[in-house]
């Protein structure tokens, strides 16, 4: 670990679409290694974008961004060596199997053959994918995809996991069993920054939150810290109070801005 102690170092962080949408409008913060980050908000408030720019998937407008004290704009392939992402379109080659896409991700990060039988033997089992790993990935449900995406994620071990609604769509068996291996993941000193609908997922898993609203961080704390200075019984109240949105306000809102409304889940 680089010396400031902090493994995601985020300075007044910025995207404007091309178009003109501002969905990130000045975003700070810093995640300490080893720490459980959740990263939460409603529907638009540019959490996917910022975790996109995060990983340099997403180009920024302006502002740094840092990982283990790398720049990503600069220094993009010592980033790619720390992070692992599973990210909200989940985009699988419908044409291969489980296990052969996770071959070709432990290639992609030159793991040895052997580690990589390894790794596939463990992640299948992991996310319960061992009956289906030699099936087309055309025929998993959704929450199968989900699954497999999480284990490709995982292939290298990484020392930072960004995961956009890792447990959206899943069944409350396949939540749990995530949930567990986050939290196994965690102790043994992975850094996971996520963001999540879920209240109970985010109170749950993460030692420190900030809720977006509006391309910006309305607050930020840990939980207990929230309760007391939101003067909320539970996070759901600390939500609604600082993002003033109801989930009914939101459709109105999409609806009524929105061309693409109908691409989107
Ligand atoms: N590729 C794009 N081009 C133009 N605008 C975009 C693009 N992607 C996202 N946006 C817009 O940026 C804003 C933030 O979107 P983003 O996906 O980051 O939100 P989010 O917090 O992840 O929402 P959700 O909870 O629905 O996943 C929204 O207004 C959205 O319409
Ligand atoms: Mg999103």
């Amino acid at each position: 670990m680089h010396n400031s102690g902090m493994i995601i170092e985020v300075k007044d962080l910025a995207k404007t679409y091309p178009g003109g949408v501002e969905a990130v409008r000045g975003v700070t913060f810093d995640v300490k290694e080893g720490e459980f980050f959740g990263f939460l908000g409603p529907n638009g408030a540019g959490k996917t974008t910022t975790m996109n720019m995060l990983v340099n998937l997403v180009k920024k407008t302006s502002g740094t961004i840092k990982i283990d004290g790398f720049d990503v704009e600069h220094q993009p392939a010592e980033v790619y060596k720390r992070v692992g992402f599973a990210m909200q379109e989940i985009g699988l080659d419908e044409t291969a199997t489980a296990r052969e896409m996770l071959e070709l991700h432990g290639r992609l990060y030159h793991l040895p053959t052997k580690r990589i039988q390894e790794q596939i033997a463990k992640l299948l089992k992991l996310v319960e994918l061992e009956k289906v790993a030699d099936r087309y990935a055309s025929t998993y449900s959704g929450g199968m995809r989900r699954r497999l995406d999480l284990a490709l994620s995982l292939i290298h071990e990484p020392r930072v996991l960004f995961l956009d609604e890792p447990t959206q769509g899943l069944d409350p068996h396949a939540r749990q069993l995530i949930w567990n291996h986050l939290r196994d993941l965690n102790r043994r000193g992975m850094t996971v920054f996520l963001t999540t609908h879920f209240m109970e997922e985010a109170e749950t898993l993460c030692e420190r939150i900030a809720i977006m609203d509006q391309g910006q961080i309305v607050t930020h704390g840990t939980v207990p810290e929230l309760l007391a200075k939101h003067n909320a019984k539970n996070l759901e109240e600390v939500f609604l109070s600082t993002t003033g949105s109801s989930l009914a306000d939101e459709e109105v809102n999409t609806k009524a801005s929105d061309p693409y409304v109908r691409g989107r889940r």
